[in-house]
């Protein structure tokens, strides 16, 4: 292509890309697949890279992200951010809108705008020409910290404002985490036994001041905008509300709940609708912003201590409430950690009765002093899972400081607490816990079930209708119309592939039985050396160490698999349910002369590698190991034996055979 084509395509590229990023973050209304914007992204990047002058600073390419070297800069906000004051009921509310009218003139009409208050964190954005140059934190509203590089992985920032552009305009708004997007950060923070944020504001926050923005490009941020500061060539705009919509227009997302209302006695009756409304929401409010809609009213109440007296935040009585904590109870993840969680005398907050509260770890616990038979301070924040704030008071007689148990709740296994980790473990693999983790891998690589995919299996699971194999396999259509995304047709295909799934072969169901070190391959070996599963179960430490592979360790991690009760009920229970316990054909040992023997191989033999040797020997039936016991047919030695396979064979009383020998066997 001509290079002016190039640029001409990569530039169609970047607006197009970008019309999709907004249409997507901030007018909920996709214009484009997500597999067509990946390949049209794919397409601009190539160009990028060939042409690396192409590059533009609003091309979506560059919202990735990078470490920054050093501290972030402190920037001057063009004007001040400033605070607003609070109010928490009907009566302020009235009272403030009186001393707005007297101010005002009483026969002057007034407007004003109610907007949610998001709960996230005040950020300010600079457009030069329509173009985003910075963005900093509010900091103390007169200086905050410049995060520009973190801000741009946020896709709903435009980085090319929509439309025609003034020269100058600072977009103020909140960036925030969406709550589903908490409950899943926080999830992965649990699997990896990191320490989880209380909520979603202090993610939010974090999230910003990441000293490497490939990191906050991963985390789920959005913002809500709600006002400029400094603006130049925008004196058409004469109102609060036709500068929302102007953002709007603009490709900035602004809040639709924002509403505009013509007289004080509509605000205490949109107060009482959105206290309704809140809970429904996928972010947190604490309150509503009310605001005078006109900017020349505005300019003339004007501000007290950088508090403007044409604004006032109305916030919610806190949802806390006190109550005893009754006990410390311990749940154990499917990743072994040990999370603690509260069992609370029940209790109403925010209209909800509550009556556990999850805890994080030991020394979080014990830095905010939360002790068993205290009263506590609780917190429901949103619909997110309340949490203890502290002691309500000071501690009762005879509290204790709170310990983690020394062992397993539920197998007795001692516990662990890995160096530099906040949590404690149960390290045995085993552990009933891992129950989801081995349903996962069962429905996702052992059976490889086609229309079951890993959240439906959480989600089974935590309906609890799911809770093992064997309930995989007695799972009903109707049943399984109960989780998210299923319906009638799905549901009936789902239900069929996974009775397919009865048929896979023996060495996949040993995979997924969650066997202690028994993987893809082991299964195979396991599967192939004894046969059955009968044979399996019943097999000595000595006998499983003659399967290919298995040293002593593992074959008595199998050895005590199978010796465990509920082990074998699950493998009876299965073969009933109707899997295979049974090698098949592709895993059955080969029917030869030499069925029946075993051997082992030492040493270097001068005519074939070992493994040759060894192959040769399976091709014609036998068992070939790595060890020797009594139930050895005969030690093959080539040059330099290992010295305890020798003395073995010969206490054990097993032949000693040459390779001269070894080569008669295979001739027959
Ligand atoms: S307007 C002069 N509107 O609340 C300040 N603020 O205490 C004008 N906030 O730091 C702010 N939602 O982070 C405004 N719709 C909204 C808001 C909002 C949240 C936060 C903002 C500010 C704090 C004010």
């Amino acid at each position: 292509m001509p290079r002016s084509d190039t640029a001409t395509r990569a530039a169609e590229l970047r607006e197009l890309l970008n019309r999709a990023l907004i249409a997507y973050h901030v007018d909920d209304d996709p214009i484009m697949e997500d597999a067509a914007y990946d390949v049209l992204y794919d397409e601009l990047a190539a160009i990028e890279a060939e042409h690396p002058e192409l590059v533009t600073p609003d091309s979506p390419t560059q919202r990735v992200g990078a470490p920054l070297s050093g501290q972030f800069q402190k920037v001057r906000h063009l004007s001040p951010m400033g605070s607003l004051e609070k109010v928490t009921t009907d009566e302020a509310i009235a009272k403030w809108a009186d001393d707005v009218r007297k101010r005002l003139g009483t026969d002057e009409p007034v407007a004003y705008v109610l907007e949610p208050k998001i709960d996230g964190s005040a950020i300010n954005l600079v457009y030069e020409n329509g173009a985003f140059v910075r963005g900093a934190t509010r900091g103390d509203g007169v200086q905050g910290e410049d995060v520009t590089p973190n801000l741009r992985t946020i896709g709903a920032i435009p980085l090319q404002m929509q439309g025609d552009a003034p020269p100058l305009v600072e977009v103020r708004g909140e960036v925030y985490m969406p709550l589903s997007g908490f409950r899943e950060f926080n999830e992965r923070l649990v699997a990896e036994g990191k320490p989880t944020a209380p909520n979603p504001r202090n993610a939010s926050a974090g999230s910003l001041r990441q000293k490497d923005s490939s990191i906050t490009a991963q985390r789920p941020l959005s913002i809500w905008v709600y006002g400029t500061g400094r603006r130049e060539g925008l004196d058409e705009l004469t109102t609060h509300w036709e500068t929302l919509q102007w953002l709007r227009a603009h490709g900035f997302r602004t809040n639709p709940l924002a509403e505009r209302v013509e007289s004080i006695e509509e605000i205490a009756e949109r107060v009482r609708a959105w206290e309704l409304r809140r809970a429904e929401l996928d972010y947190e409010i604490d309150g509503i912003v009310i605001k005078v809609d006109s900017f020349d009213q505005q300019a003339r109440l004007g501000s007290l201590h950088e508090r403007p007296r044409w604004a006032r935040a109305f916030k919610w009585a806190p949802m806390t409430a006190v109550t005893r904590l009754n006990e410390i109870l311990i749940r154990v993840g499917r990743t072994g950690a040990l999370n603690p969680w509260a069992v609370l005398e029940p209790v109403e907050v925010g209209g909800v009765t509550i009556s556990r509260a999850t805890l994080h770890n030991e020394e979080d616990i014990n830095r905010k002093e939360i002790r068993a038979g205290d009263d506590v301070i609780v917190q429901r924040a949103g619909d997110v899972i309340p949490q203890i704030v502290g002691p309500a008071g000071r501690h009762r007689r005879g509290t204790k400081e709170f310990r983690m148990p020394t062992h397993c709740p539920l197998c007795g296994t001692e516990v662990v607490k890995p160096e530099g980790e906040a949590m404690h473990r149960c390290p045995n693999r085993a552990c009933p816990s891992r129950g989801l983790e081995a349903l996962i891998n069962w429905v996702m690589a052992a059976a490889d079930i086609d229309g079951v995919g890993e959240q439906s299996v959480r989600r089974l699971w935590d309906l609890g209708i799911v809770r093992s194999v064997p309930e995989l396999y007695r799972l009903t259509r109707e049943q399984l119309m109960e989780v998210d995304g299923y319906a009638e047709i799905s549901a009936g295909n789902a239900i069929e592939a996974i009775a397919a799934s009865k048929a896979i072969p023996f060495s996949r169901v040993l995979f997924g039985l969650n066997i202690p070190d028994v993987g893809w391959v082991t299964g195979q070996t396991l599967a192939r050396h004894f046969g059955t599963v009968d044979a399996l179960m019943n097999a000595t430490q000595e006998e499983l160490v003659e399967a290919e592979g298995i040293g002593p360790e593992r074959a008595e991690a199998i050895a005590e698999w199978f010796r465990d009760d509920d082990n074998r009920r699950l493998v009876e229970e299965l073969r009933d349910l109707g899997l295979r316990f049974e090698a098949g054909e592709e895993e059955r040992p080969v029917e030869g002369p030499l069925t029946g023997k075993r051997y082992v191989v030492t040493g270097t033999l001068e005519r074939f590698t070992r493994e040759e040797a060894e192959a040769a020997l399976e091709a014609r039936g036998a068992k070939v190991s790595d060890s020797v016991s009594s139930k050895t047919t005969g030690l093959i030695v080539g040059e330099e034996p290992g010295k305890s396979k020798l003395t073995k064979a010969e206490k054990a009383g097993v032949p000693i055979l040459s390779e001269s020998l070894l080569v008669q066997l295979l001739r027959g």
